[in-house]
């Protein structure tokens, strides 16, 4: 890998770009997630690889929060590295979000939803990342203990301050998210996009939350679209050393049990008769309803990152197929 980075000229040619809600601001239908696989403890040169090759393949929204690494923090310090290493003169062409909301620091006033942690947060990652202003600044989960109005009235002020372009939300459920929508709409801030889980196995969302989000015109980027690696050809076969399962806590390998794997072999076989893997039909049953945005898929190599940007070709799903995905979910 060259120090010199030069983002390919054909880099706008395929990637779809979708409104999110009803907002001036286009996203890719394939954003990438730094959760994972860019802290201190993981390979520089591949970090770095892939947000290279995310970028020359038109993927623009690069998703962060304060506590990505391990160890938390890291993850923006390795991409505010890179961002200063190749995309100096990119900037005005990256969506770069940043969170706060989960422990971050000791004390009162290092979680949760006060406008004291949340500007505190944002000014860290500002300079974690080396940067002036994040596009998006959600809040990365309702804090029941903190009035709702104080946690909007924080992000309404870190918009007019110029540190962040647009406010999100994470996480919160329907009703939250009714309630933070009016107040952000009262402000003058209206909320750009709510984040939250959402794959084949992980319907949650489906509870009332995509319909208040479209009502409102707000935009919805899915997270861990392939329940952290379990929706992919990963674990047919064991689970492999370099692999989520058997690193992070996050996935434990006790969930990967073998009625489980039985089921995911049953999704790959149908994936391969669409002609695709299992992680580009996961991602492609997602990006089918119109009211996503936006998918953020995590990587931790370019083949994967790859793999799932080929999910472009294919996107459309029969009845038959539809049909197929429940049974074979619902028998899980
Ligand atoms: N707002 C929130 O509260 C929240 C919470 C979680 C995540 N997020 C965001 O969503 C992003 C994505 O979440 P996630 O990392 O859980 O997403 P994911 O896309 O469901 O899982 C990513 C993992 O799947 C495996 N994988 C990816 N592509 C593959 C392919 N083509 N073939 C085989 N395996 C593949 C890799 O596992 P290996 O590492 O084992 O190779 C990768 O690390 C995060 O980075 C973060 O930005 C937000």
């Amino acid at each position: 890998m060259g120090n010199n980075y030069l983002a390919e000229s054909s880099r706008y040619k395929t990637m779809k770009y979708n409104r999110c809600g009803k907002s001036g601001l286009l996203l890719p239908a394939i954003s990438l997630g730094l959760w994972h696989n860019f802290g201190f403890a993981d390979n520089f040169n591949n970090s770095r690889e892939i947000i290279r090759s995310a970028f020359d393949q038109g993927i623009t929204h690069f998703d962060l929060a304060n506590n990505y690494g391990p160890p938390a923090g890291s993850a923006e310090e390795v991409f505010g590295s890179i961002l200063k290493k190749d995309f100096t003169a990119y900037r005005d062409e990256m969506i770069i979000t940043s969170k706060a909301g989960y422990d971050m620091w000791d004390g009162p006033y290092g979680e949760w939803g006060s406008r004291k942690y949340l500007v505190a947060s944002l000014n860290q990652s500002l300079k974690r990342m080396g940067i002036e202003y994040v596009d998006i600044f959600y809040s990365h989960r309702f804090d029941p203990n903190t009035p709702l109005e104080e946690t909007m009235m924080a992000l309404d002020h870190i918009v007019r301050s110029g540190k962040a372009l647009y406010a999100g939300i994470s996480n919160y459920s329907p009703e939250q998210t009714t309630r933070a929508l009016s107040i952000l709409n009262k402000l003058g801030t209206p909320c750009l996009v709510h984040q939250s889980r959402y794959s084949m196995i992980d319907r949650t969302v489906e509870n009332g939350l995509l319909d208040v989000l479209n009502d409102n015109g707000v935009g919805f980027v899915a997270f861990s679209p392939l329940a952290q690696g379990v929706l992919t050809d990963r674990y047919l076969n064991g689970i492999p050393a370099d692999s989520r399962a058997s690193k992070a806590h996050f996935l434990k390998p006790e969930y990967l049990t073998p009625g489980l794997i039985a089921n995911i072999s049953k999704l790959n076989d149908l994936a391969l008769l669409r002609g695709q893997t299992l992680a580009q039909m996961a991602t492609a049953w997602l990006l089918r309803d119109h009211r996503v945005t936006s998918v953020i898929v995590g990587v931790s190599s370019v083949k994967q990152l790859n793999d799932n940007i080929e999910t472009l070709n294919n996107t459309t799903f029969s009845k038959e197929e539809e049909e197929k995905i429940t049974s074979i979910i619902y028998g899980m």
